[in-house]
């Protein structure tokens, strides 16, 4: 049997390959997809795979697809989930369709993935995988053996295994372009605060410079196009903002999530590109789309980031609300200016051609309309409210 495993190097899927190997005779091909992590990490993975004895190493750039088709929809969408901008959530998607291709490619007989029977990414890879190969058979070795890390962590020695976790730090940590989750070890008691050590892309605020920055980014049809005056692609727009917005410590995020099976999670993030570009873009919509589209699109984009967090990207309702999204994001264009400072990151400056904002109209200084007009609208103001008083007295 031949089997397609996505592998990251992590110690799930490198217990995963010899466990395909050992208790399911398996000959493994190891299929790495770039998302945009660490570009060292994923030289080491054909390393491990090679020491692993997999027959074969498949790497997939899928960077400028991650960046266009999953990126740049969550930003339209304003992709929040409980306050966790979806970032592995989104690649999983994408990496479980880049593990079909290889897998039809190389003839393989099924196609496999280190998820747990606990987490997300479960229902994240096997939906994909099933929609879009139905007849591969997928095997999930740490599932369907119901294995726990510290027996992996035990087989992982014994066979010779790298271990990429060291003791006292058993993290499980997933990255990609769009943001960094950190899960496990002391994390698991929510009232443990964070350990400085799992944060590997924002300095603690205290360490953050002194002085605030301004950075300047401009959209366009509510994707962002440059930074700061420089026009630039999507990756390295990103890239080089999460290097900008970490040094400042924006991005950090904790939170009590509610997982797809009714677990309730420890989740800490980082994500210093992702928080200042949504808020950016919140920020942008509030000033060119109308009070009806903001509030109508509000529960779109929940909806939106509720398919796209529980395994149902597939869902044809995600194209149909991302239909609603584009139109609305046709006016989605101008710039926002965001102050970082220690920590935190602070919309303040925003400018649109397609701009709702009637300066002449609002100003205290100004005439703009004759405000005598406002006194036979509120007359009819909260008109029923009067009626009812008037009829039930009092
Ligand atoms: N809770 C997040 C999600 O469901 C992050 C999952 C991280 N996965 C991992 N294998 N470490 O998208």
């Amino acid at each position: 049997m031949k089997v397609a495993l996505a592998y990251s190097g992590g110690l799930d899927t490198s217990v995963a390959v010899r466990l395909l190997q050992e208790k399911y005779k398996a000959d493994v091909i190891t299929v790495s997809v770039d998302v945009g992590q660490d570009p060292k990490e994923l030289k080491e993975i054909a390393k491990k795979s090679k020491k692993l004895d997999a027959i074969k190493h498949v790497n997939v750039d899928a960077r400028k697809e991650f960046v266009e088709q999953y990126i740049f929809r969550s930003i339209k969408a304003n992709g929040l989930y409980e306050g966790y901008p979806l970032s592995t959530a989104l690649a999983r998607y994408l990496i479980a369709s880049k593990l079909v291709e290889v897998a039809r490619r190389e003839r393989a007989d099924a196609v496999a993935h280190g998820c747990t029977g606990k987490g997300n990414d479960q229902f994240r890879f096997d939906t994909t995988i099933s929609i879009k190969a139905p007849r591969f058979r997928i095997i999930a070795p740490i599932r369907e053996l119901n294995l726990d890390r510290k027996w992996e962590i035990e087989y992982a020695r014994e066979h010779g295994i790298p271990v990429p976790v060291e003791v006292g730090k058993p993290y499980s940590i997933d990255e990609n372009l769009w943001g960094r989750s950190i899960e496990g070890g002391v994390l698991e008691n929510p009232m443990q605060a964070p350990p400085e050590e799992i944060y590997a892309w924002t300095r603690p605020p205290v360490r953050a410079p002194a002085k605030p920055r301004i950075i300047k980014i401009e959209f366009e049809n509510g994707v962002p196009v440059a930074l700061d005056g420089r026009r630039t692609g999507g990756l390295e727009l990103i890239a080089t903002l999460n290097r900008i917005a970490g040094e400042y410590g924006v991005g950090r995020i904790e939170l009590m999530e509610d997982r797809i099976l009714g677990l309730k999670a420890r989740e800490n993030y980082e994500a210093p590109a992702a928080t200042v570009l949504i808020q950016a873009h919140k920020a942008l919509e509030q000033l060119v789309l109308t009070k009806q589209e903001l509030a109508f699109k509000q529960v779109v984009d929940q909806a939106w980031a509720d398919l796209a967090y529980s395994g149902l990207w597939f869902d044809p309702l995600r194209e149909d609300l991302d239909a609603f999204i584009d139109s609305t994001q046709r006016r989605v264009t101008g710039v926002v200016k965001v102050e970082l400072n220690r920590g935190n990151s602070r919309v303040v400056a925003r400018g649109s051609p397609y701009s709702l904002y009637d300066e002449e109209l609002v100003s205290f200084e100004r005439f703009g309309f004759d405000q005598r007009d406002a006194i036979s609208v509120i007359k009819f103001h909260a008109l029923q409210s009067k009626i009812l008083r008037k009829r039930t007295g009092g």
